[in-house]
This record gives structure tokens, C-alpha cells and sequence, in this order.
């Protein structure tokens, strides 16, 4: 399996936009919450690659998202069960035709993968500039407001919390506390990625 630097490695080979490293890490530390919260404990780091490298190809080859990254993870030996995942988040998304999400890790990452960027965009809004003190009413709040981070899709998010056979609050709230977990080893990881450019 790909170690955890040699993902670090492979991630910032193909993307360099702050915004985009931001987000693989937080897509990463909450992969590894719900690895954790749902009793995959043991395969964590697994799930964590996947968070990491799901938009590789996705600052360079946008037009060709979850496609390219599978040649490229083939071209570096990735193991097959990491490149499906990584694909299956596309599923229905992309120009290509990609894997529907089956394993609990992929819909977890279905799931997250928008809305860590909702949440994320709402707590860019708030003086603390952090998740710690959000509640989730304010996200219900966030959702509702079509012009809010209207990138960020809506009806992917209900998709994804359907899959999973959660309710939209749960999926809320435990994203809320996955993006916790990690916040500030992902603050401390952007201040030594800056400096390092
Ligand atoms: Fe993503």
C-alpha cells in the first residue's frame, strides 16, 4: 500500500493551488474519522490515502476528472482498490462513466467530499474562521441558501447521505465533527506547505 508520504508526494507532483491542497487534507482527516467512527479502525490510513488523493488529477486535467487520475495512478502501481474509490466519487459527475460508489468508504467519500467544501466555505465566513464553534443549524442554514456556495452541490450531498441511509442532520453534524478532528493538524500542515513554496 502507498504510504502516506509517497501520497503527499504524488498530490503535490500534480496540484499547487492552496485551495486544492486545503481541501485533500481536510477530505483526508475526515476519511480517517469516519474510517474510525465506523469501525474500519484498522484500515484508517487506507481510507485517509483515499480522502488525500481523491481530486489528483483535478487542478490539471479538470475536463478529464477520475479518468486521468487512473492512468496516473496505474503509471505509479496504486493498488487497483484505491484508484476504484478514488473513481467511484465521479460517479454520475463526470465526462467518462465512473464506478458507482459500493463500499461504505466510497459513500462516506461521495458524501463528504461536497459538503466539507460547504462547510468549509461557511466557516471561511465566520470570525473564528473555524468549525469549532459551528453549529449545525448554521450549515442547515447554508444549505438551504441556493447562492451560498452554489458550486457546491445540493442534490450530490443528498445522494451521498442517501446511499449511506442517513438522514441530511447526521450527515451534518458528523462531517461538522470529522472536520473538527482535523482542523487544526490541517492549519498547521497549510503553514509548513506555504513556507515550502
Ligand atoms: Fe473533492
Amino acid at each position: 500500500m502507498i504510504t502516506r508520504e509517497e501520497a503527499w508526494k504524488l498530490l503535490t507532483e500534480y496540484n499547487k493551488e492552496e485551495f486544492h491542497i486545503q481541501h485533500a487534507l481536510t477530505v483526508e482527516g475526515a476519511m480517517r474519522y469516519f474510517a474510525i467512527k465506523l469501525g474500519y479502525e484498522e484500515e484508517s490510513d487506507f481510507w485517509a490515502n483515499v480522502g488525500l488523493l481523491h481530486d489528483l488529477d483535478f487542478e490539471m486535467y479538470p475536463e478529464e476528472h477520475c479518468s486521468k487520475t487512473q492512468e496516473i495512478m496505474r503509471e505509479c502501481g496504486i493498488d487497483e482498490r484505491l484508484i476504484r474509490a478514488v473513481a467511484s466519487h465521479g460517479y454520475g459527475l463526470c465526462s467518462k462513466p465512473q464506478p458507482k460508489p459500493e463500499h461504505q468508504m466510497e459513500k462516506v467519500l461521495f458524501a463528504v467530499d461536497e459538503l466539507t467544501g460547504l462547510i468549509g466555505a461557511a466557516a471561511r465566513m465566520r470570525p473564528s474562521k473555524s468549525v469549532m464553534d459551528m453549529e449545525i443549524s448554521s450549515i442547515k442554514k447554508k444549505f438551504k441558501d441556493k447562492k451560498f456556495a452554489a458550486g457546491c452541490s445540493r442534490d450530490v450531498i443528498k445522494q451521498g447521505a442517501e446511499s449511506l441511509g442517513w438522514e441530511l442532520d447526521k450527515l451534518f453534524e458528523e462531517t461538522i465533527l470529522a472536520m473538527r478532528s482535523c482542523e487544526e493538524d490541517i492549519n498547521n500542515k497549510m503553514v509548513v506547505y506555504k513556507e515550502s513554496k
